[in-house]
């Protein structure tokens, strides 16, 4: 191994050691509105920022859309141990629909197939704006899909 693809490992081990710590949220906060929102923003932020190299608004950077990548798989594959029996009426800012609870095979399936979907991308990386673009619109309808079904949007 050669010294830059040393530090590349530490650095790509760093970074999902990084987002694991993110996404994970202490016992105390399961199931809170708190933590559902963090989650959703951190996968909206990991969306934006491939948004960003799909508009040409940011360079094409490979170790940037793996980290997003990484950001949404590891975080839609535990987003739905946020939504415990009992914790329907987490707050009144809650935008968490209780067709949630009612479906809640079809809400996690809808979940585990975001995180599905972003690992394939991983696997084969999009290699330009392009690629990242036609990602984004697979990735993309799943949050529709799920938004439109189970987040009652307030004003
Ligand atoms: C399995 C269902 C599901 C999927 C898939 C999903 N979301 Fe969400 N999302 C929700 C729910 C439910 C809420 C409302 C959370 C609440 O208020 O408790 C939400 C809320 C949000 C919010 C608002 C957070 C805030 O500030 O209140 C953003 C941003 C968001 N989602 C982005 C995304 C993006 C981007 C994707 C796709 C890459 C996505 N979501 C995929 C269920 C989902």
């Amino acid at each position: 191994m050669t010294m830059k693809a040393i530090a590349a490992a530490i650095l790509a081990a760093g970074l999902s050691v990084a987002t694991v710590g993110v996404a994970t949220v202490s016992a105390a906060d399961q199931g809170t509105h708190d933590a559902r929102v963090a989650m959703m923003k951190k996968i909206g932020g990991a969306t934006g920022a491939l948004a960003g190299i799909a508009k040409g608004d940011k360079p094409y950077d490979a170790e940037a859309i793996k980290a997003a990548l990484t950001t949404i798989s590891e975080t839609a594959k535990v987003f739905p141990e946020q939504f415990k029996p009992g914790t329907e009426n987490a707050s009144a800012d809650s935008e968490a629909s209780p067709k949630i609870w009612e479906n809640m095979d079809d809400f996690k399936a809808r979940s585990a197939k975001l995180g599905t979907d972003a690992d394939t991308l991983l696997a084969q990386l999009p290699a330009d704006a392009a690629g990242v673009g036609a990602g984004l619109k697979t990735l993309g309808a799943n949050c529709g899909g799920c938004h439109q079904n189970y987040r009652v949007k307030k004003e």
